[in-house]
């Protein structure tokens, strides 16, 4: 649970927010404090075993929340999806284009269909569902659309290329849309997070079993302690609420002034890469 101290009770109150993927991890993370912050958060997932837990979740501490499911790839799911959010609550006031799908994987022998999966899961989702929301949001006199986006591609990363070019054409999205939609009171930006321990993440870290089909917990934890003072800046692992904490400030009237921009939350990591490896 994130500390809301910096922002004020009922911030958001009376808004509906979108978060793609907002089952789990960062996009659960949004959720749950749009969600202190007042908003109604709608969570839309291709997975709805994930999305049951975390709207309860939410609402235990007090939140408003409804759980919807969408495979984002599909122009018209999103469509019906948008649609059913705006017949039900009246309103879209935030999206968070956060679904999306990832695997380390060399390029030489990546499928067509693995290259087509991430793409679609993450380039063409966050198009499709800008594209649903925006004439709900013109005709609202304005919106808000944030797109997590990531660091990898500033410098190429290998064996992701899918992710690091579905990612450089978000940044590009952001940027055109932000344009675009401005004079209709949309703003859109991004968020590129550093390394944050997801499952995924945290396997990497994560030593064979021992002969006795045991992990040593300690050791990940000892290796990923090791990792975060020797390549990030600020010493530490963020967490899905660093990520959060800049979502509400740019949904919030503070930046009403901000519009195309890619802020990267990170620790310093990324201007580090290089020096410290
Ligand atoms: N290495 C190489 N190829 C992989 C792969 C990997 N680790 N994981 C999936 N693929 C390939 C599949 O083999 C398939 O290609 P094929 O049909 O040529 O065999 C293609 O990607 C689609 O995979 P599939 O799992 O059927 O597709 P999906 O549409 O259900 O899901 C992903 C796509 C990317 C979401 C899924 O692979 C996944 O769950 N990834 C890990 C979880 C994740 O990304 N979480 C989000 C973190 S940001």
């Amino acid at each position: 649970m994130t500390d809301t101290a910096v922002f004020r009770p009922g911030l958001l109150a009376g808004q509906v927010a979108v978060i793609t993927g907002g089952g789990t991890g960062i996009g659960f993370g949004i959720a749950e404090l749009l969600a202190q912050l007042g908003a109604h958060v709608v969570l839309a997932s291709r997975k709805p075993a994930h999305l049951d837990p975390a709207v309860e979740k939410i609402r235990n501490a007090g939140g408003s929340a409804s759980a919807v499911a969408v495979d984002v790839r599909d122009a018209d799911r999103v469509k019906t999806m948008v649609d059913s959010v705006q017949s039900e609550h009246g309103r879209i006031d935030i999206l968070v284009n956060n679904a999306a799908g990832n695997f380390y994987a060399p390029s030489e022998t990546l499928s067509a269909n693995a290259w087509k999966s991430v793409i679609e899961i993450d380039l063409y989702g966050t198009f499709f569902c800008s594209q649903a929301v925006a004439p709900i949001m013109r005709q609202s006199g304005g919106g808000r659309i944030i797109n997590i986006s990531m660091t990898l591609h500033y410098r190429g990363w290998p064996q992701m290329a899918h992710a690091t070019a579905a990612k450089a054409g978000i940044d590009a999205l952001t940027r055109t849309l932000a344009m675009e939609w401005a004079p209709h009171g949309i703003r859109v930006n991004a968020i590129a997070p550093g390394p944050i321990p997801t499952e995924g993440v945290r396997k990497a870290f994560t030593p064979p079993p021992n002969s006795e089909g045991v992990v040593d917990l300690f050791a990940e934890e000892r290796a990923m302690s090791a990792y975060a003072k020797r390549a990030i800046p600020l010493g530490r692992w963020g967490s899905p609420a660093d990520i959060a904490n800049m979502v509400a400030f740019l949904v919030s009237p503070a930046g009403d002034w901000i519009t195309g921009s890619i802020m990267v939350v990170d620790g310093g990591e990324w201007l580090s890469r290089g020096q410290s490896n």
